[in-house]
């Protein structure tokens, strides 16, 4: 469904991809870990179009995502940050609809019909007229994932999605991305959550270096690690 050809991506003197290959297929769990700065944000971003490649391909079901339009992009693929980045000024229902609203994906009053069913479903429904920043950090970033939600994507990308959460907020957010991913949803979640992705991934990708180092099932990166960079990261997270 997703496929990335020699991948470069550089900014100017700083290689933040140096030839990424990876192919992704229909309702596969792919963990991505890797230290700080190895490149992780970067290839999410570069899948979802919101940086230019600077060489190399990306294809979507066969076809450059260069050559798709980006809102047709955006919808099949959604994407989800670690700082939720909600519209501030706007009611938790009204950041979840504006965006199918505005694309004339759906009627104004389809959107509001599936919002609410999604807020019922994550018992969230009495925070549609809220704010943002009356919702915990943890209410926040399951608003994110409805976001996406609702314009049902094939593929849900999600960055560092319990990075600024404490630990009580982390196991919701955690529960809600292993339910949508039993309904078969193709994901590429970024996490140091090491317990978390040892269970939820079919495969787990070890970035260093703007290249990817390790790839396995989650045995074979956590039980038995033989990559000496991939065991010098475990040993520093563990710690
Ligand atoms: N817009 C940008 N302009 C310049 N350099 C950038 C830009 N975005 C990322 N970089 C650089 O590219 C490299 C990869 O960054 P990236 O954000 O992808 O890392 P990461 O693996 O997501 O790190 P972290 O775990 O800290 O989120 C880093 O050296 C970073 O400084
Ligand atoms: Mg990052």
């Amino acid at each position: 469904m997703l496929e990335v050809k020699n991948l470069v991506k550089s900014f100017g003197e700083i290689t933040a991809l140096n030839n990424i290959n990876l192919k992704v297929k229909k309702g596969e769990k792919i963990i991505i870990i890797g230290p700080s700065g190895c490149g992780k944000s970067t290839l999410l971003r570069c899948i979802n179009l919101l940086e230019a490649p600077t060489s190399g391909i990306i294809k979507y079901e066969g076809i450059e995502t260069k050559d798709i339009k980006r809102n047709h992009l955006n919808q099949k693929i959604g994407m989800i940050f670690q700082s939720y980045n909600l519209f501030n000024h706007l009611t938790i229902i009204k950041n979840i609809t504006v965006v199918p609203i505005k694309l004339k994906l759906m009627t104004k009053e389809e959107a509001y019909q599936k919002a609410y069913k999604l807020l019922d479903e994550m018992k969230l429904r009495d925070k549609a007229g809220r704010y943002p920043r009356e919702l915990s950090g943890g209410e926040k970033q399951r608003v994110a994932i409805i976001r996406s939600l609702i314009l049902e994507p094939e593929i849900l990308l999600i960055d560092e999605p319990t990075g600024a959460l404490d630990p009580e907020n982390i196991k919701d957010v955690l529960k809600l991305l292993e339910e949508i991913s039993k309904k078969g949803m193709t994901m590429i979640v970024v996490t140091h959550e090491m317990n978390f992705a040892s269970y939820f991934a079919d495969r787990i990708i070890f970035m260093d270096q703007g290249k990817i180092i390790v790839e396995g099932k989650s045995k074979e990166i956590f039980v038995n690690p033989k990559n000496e960079r991939l065991k010098s990261f475990l040993s520093k997270i563990r710690t």
